[in-house]
């Protein structure tokens, strides 16, 4: 998506926040980490559904072991005028899990609630760890004990979008990330 075109094609204006060069070195250096701190084993990564698939896409290229791939969806509901969001993850994690090193990866923590009810059903199969890693990590909006071992960038509480993060199912082609701005 070319970066002149996003008005023009009636998308609402954002402040960039982060570049794609910034973001790219940044997945490059998450990749290094991880592939030293696994080495000798053969990680688990497991997407979460959508927002993980652009970031997912190049940090798994910068990973130097043998790893596997799966994807688990979650899709947050408010029922009614409820404060509190129901968590709803499909799919379920279609392989078993007892005994390997298993990485959670997701666009943006935001509440902690989403990567929280994966992580728990995912306890249940038995791993031998379960770490969380996020482009985006917004530690100030953490409502549940949350520990994030790899995080790309930490941002305050705006609303983000692009690299994979939608808003209303839109903007996840743009190659940065930024703030819509209110009209
Ligand atoms: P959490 O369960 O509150 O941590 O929220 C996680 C989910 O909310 C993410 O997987 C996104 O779908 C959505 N979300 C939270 N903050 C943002 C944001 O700033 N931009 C886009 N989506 C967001
Ligand atoms: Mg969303």
């Amino acid at each position: 998506m070319d970066f002149d075109r996003i008005e023009q094609i009636g998308l609402r204006p954002f402040e960039l926040l982060l570049d794609r060069e910034k973001i790219s070195g940044r997945i490059g250096e998450l990749g290094r980490r991880i592939t030293s701190d696994y080495n000798n084993q053969t990680p688990v990564l497991i997407g979460v559904l959508k927002g993980c698939i652009v970031f997912l896409a190049d940090l798994m290229r910068h990973i130097q072991l043998p790893m596997e791939l799966e994807f688990v969806s979650a899709a947050s509901y408010r029922k009614g005028s409820t404060p509190t969001e129901e968590i709803v993850i499909g799919g379920g994690v279609p392989i078993p899990l007892e005994g390997r090193h298993v990485l959670l990866v997701e666009g943006v923590v935001d509440s902690g609630r989403t990567v929280t009810t994966i992580i728990d059903k995912v306890q249940k199969m038995k791993p031998a760890s379960v770490e969380i890693v996020t482009l985006i990590d917004k530690p100030t909006c953490h409502r549940t004990e949350v520990s994030v071992k790899y995080k790309g960038f930490s941002l305050g509480n705006d609303f983000v979008i692009g690299f994979g993060l939608d808003n209303t199912q839109k903007y996840r082609n743009l190659p940065f990330v930024g703030r819509l701005i209110e009209p």
